[in-house]
């Protein structure tokens, strides 16, 4: 059996971080414009910590300004919304990212929709996904972006394939099912109700897998010579009493199927920190009326 080509995630995203540290070197030098990325952590959440710590760090490393509003859980809705319009109304600000989750007594719709839509980098506002959605120009989420550059890593003319999304979320399900079908594809949105989830899935010839269960999607799922990109995330009991990070699908069993398929972790993981920087320019570009070729 030949097996699957592995989809090198971290690489791609390497070199997706160096496309975008070249043009943001550039913006410098002809428009005199650094970028800068505003990312608010409300709460101490260890592993937003990181994901916080992380993308200050590849910021900078791009050439870009990052600014880090940390606050306590205790801040409420009205303050933080008060951070939002003053990050909205910064000149230096191009990008803003309000870490989720958010404490419960803080409602995330409200905060997502006071993100000024041209700031908005995570592409969660109502105005871009409705952008996404007729085919207008927006800013898209970064994990679903992502998912598309790792297909058309492989297949770069996705046009007439057979999608199937597992997942419906408005950070990855949706976004990833409208970005497919930009690129013409025939697009199934299945999910953790679906009847008959392995007959749809196995219908593919690219599936995307966000429902976060853990090895949920079996190989006799997967269509022979499929394209799999896994998004799940999911930590797992492993042996000697530590975990282990595992995705949507049974990646040792769908490797011998599929034609392509991402690993768990160095898939899709590192393709979200790039793509949000690849967003952050993008919109100091725009913000700006700079004609950018990303
Ligand atoms: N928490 C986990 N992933 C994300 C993300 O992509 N954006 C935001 N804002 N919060 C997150």
């Amino acid at each position: 059996m030949s097996g699957a080509t592995i989809i090198d995630g971290k690489a791609i995203a390497v070199r997706l971080r160096e496309d975008v540290a070249a043009a943001v070197a550039r913006l410098g030098r002809e428009h005199g414009v650094t970028p800068g990325l505003a990312v608010v952590l409300v709460g101490e959440d260890p592993a937003s910590e990181v994901y916080v710590r992380n993308k200050g760090r590849e910021t900078r490393a791009a050439g870009m300004a990052s600014f880090e509003i940390k606050v306590p859980a205790t801040t409420s809705e009205s303050a933080l919304l008060e951070i939002v319009g003053e990050l909205n109304r910064r000149a230096d600000v191009d990008g803003i990212l309000v870490q989720l989750p958010l404490p419960p007594h803080i409602d995330q719709g409200r905060v997502i929709e006071a993100i000024d839509p041209a700031k908005d980098v995570d592409g969660f506002h109502p105005i871009n996904a409705g952008r996404l959605a007729t085919g207008q120009p927006a800013l898209v989420p970064c994990t679903p972006l992502g998912c598309i550059m790792l297909a058309k890593s492989v297949q770069p003319d996705l046009a007439g394939l057979e999608a199937v999304v597992v997942g419906r979320s408005n950070i990855v399900g949706k976004p990833v099912a409208q970005l497919l079908l930009a690129e013409n594809c025939t697009v199934t949105i299945a999910h953790s109700r679906s009847r008959s989830l392995p007959e749809i899935a196995a219908r593919a010839d690219l599936l995307v897998a966000a429902v976060g269960r853990p090895e949920l999607i079996r190989g006799d799922w997967i269509k022979p010579g499929a394209i799999v990109i896994d998004v799940g995330i999911n930590r797992v009991p492993g042996e000697g009493g530590k975990t282990r990070l595992v995705g949507d699908v049974h990646f040792e069993d769908a490797r011998h199927v599929a034609g392509a398929i991402t690993p768990v972790p160095g898939g899709v993981g590192p393709m979200t920190i790039a793509c949000l920087l690849r967003n952050t320019l993008v919109a100091a570009a725009a913000r700006r009326g700079v004609a950018l070729a990303v």
